[in-house]
């Protein structure tokens, strides 16, 4: 059982690609505590591709590439455990990984109770070289059930980047969250076209399995391998501070997976705060994770209001455009009509401000590539 929220933690790919390494995993699981980000509620340290021996050992077993992994797995999740924290670990449906190391198929059963002897705590499952004659569906359920058989809690992270529909079967085979996207690049309009890809998903994202939008780059301003050197990153100039902020509630609000990919050892202080703003944070983990309801959707523009289990709303606006904009939400199209009489009083998550309080419209401005997160209560008439 897990608690029914959005996963939240860490994980090696954005910045570091294939060269996860145990050195790495420690220096992390050390930063996450020490800089406040476990406090904040990130909970799992995921080490993806990268971390075995290309060629699986004589009985069929994974060996863990003992130049980055010298004390084994077992060791590094007893490690990262006693820092009050969760280990994560990656494998795929395919034969092989996307960076061609070994991937489960075939080897479901005894790739999850090799994962559980190690003390896993999660497995994120990707899905490259996924051998045409197989079914995707088929074939996470199978892990699905290895995982549920193996003796451990192991939280199953799917990742097909969004492809056959997931939000139609991901939750029937047991999965935790799934991917929903396609690789994340360290760039706005990549950021930007997640969001806007995920609009008429949004009703999809909820316990006890979560849509993941990807890792985060907030933080990584241009390093790291998803970052301006990535051959696909075709982006000119790296993320301002205004796209990370932008990044950041919007994957709270809509209810995304919170996984950061920047090298938490080194975050700057203003991208630290953001990532642990408690109150996008708790957004995101409301007790009741309802989806967000869309208000609407124009271009790069869009409102969408999530109901909070303490009987609040949140309010979204983004404006994912290279302009400035000024829109006026009638609140009518919240389900709010000025015959109500019932006003909103807003109050502005990014800067604790009051907004007032509305009845039938609410006119803001919103700058280019940004975000204007509201909590909103009732004042009855
Ligand atoms: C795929 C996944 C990424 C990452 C890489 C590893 O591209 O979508 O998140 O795990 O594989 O090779």
């Amino acid at each position: 059982m897990y608690t029914p929220t959005p996963p939240m933690g860490w994980n090696s790919w954005n910045t570091f690609g294939p060269m996860p390494t145990d050195r790495l995993i420690r220096e992390t699981a050390d930063a996450i505590v020490a800089l406040g980000y476990r406090e904040a509620g990130y909970e799992y340290v995921i080490i993806d591709d990268g971390w075995m021996l290309r060629e699986r050992d004589e009985n069929g077993l994974f060996v863990a590439d003992p130049e980055k992994f010298p004390y084994g797995i077992g060791a590094l999740a007893d490690y990262v455990h006693g820092k009050g924290l969760k280990l994560g670990i990656y494998s795929c449906a395919g034969t092989r990984t996307c960076a061609r190391y070994p991937g489960s198929f075939d080897h479901e059963f005894s790739d999850a109770k090799q994962f559980a002897q190690w003390q896993v705590d999660y497995l994120k499952y990707d899905f490259c070289n996924f051998p045409k004659s197989a079914k995707g569906r088929q074939r996470y359920q199978t892990m699905s059930m290895a995982l549920r058989a193996c003796g451990r809690d192991i939280y199953f992270a799917a990742c097909n980047w969004g492809l056959e529909s997931p939000e139609t079967w991901m939750r029937s085979v047991g999965a935790n969250s799934y991917r929903s996207t396609p690789d994340i690049l360290d760039n706005f309009p990549s950021a930007a076209e997640i969001a806007q890809s995920q609009l008429n998903l949004l009703h999809c994202s909820a316990a006890p399995c979560f849509n993941d939008m990807d890792m985060l780059t907030v933080g990584m301003f241009g390093k790291g391998h998803v970052g301006l050197n990535d051959p696909n990153n075709k982006a000119l100039a790296a993320c301002m501070e205004q796209d990370y902020v932008t990044q950041f509630a919007l994957w709270s609000c809509m209810g995304s997976a919170l996984i950061i990919g920047a090298d938490v050892r080194s975050i700057s202080d203003s991208m630290r705060r953001l990532l642990q703003n408690r109150e996008l944070i708790a957004i995101n983990q409301d007790a009741e994770c309802r989806c967000p309801y869309l208000v609407y959707h124009e271009g790069a523009q869009f409102c969408f209001l999530k109901h909070m289990s303490d009987h609040t709303v949140t309010l979204v606006y983004a404006n994912l455009s290279d302009e400035e904009t000024e829109v006026d939400c009638i609140f009518a199209d919240l389900g709010l009509p000025c015959t109500s009489g019932v006003r909103l009083r807003l109050r502005d998550v990014m800067t604790g401000e009051d907004e007032g309080v509305f009845s039938d419209h609410h006119p803001l401005e919103i700058p280019a590539h940004g975000c204007r997160v509201f909590r909103g209560s009732f004042v009855p008439a």
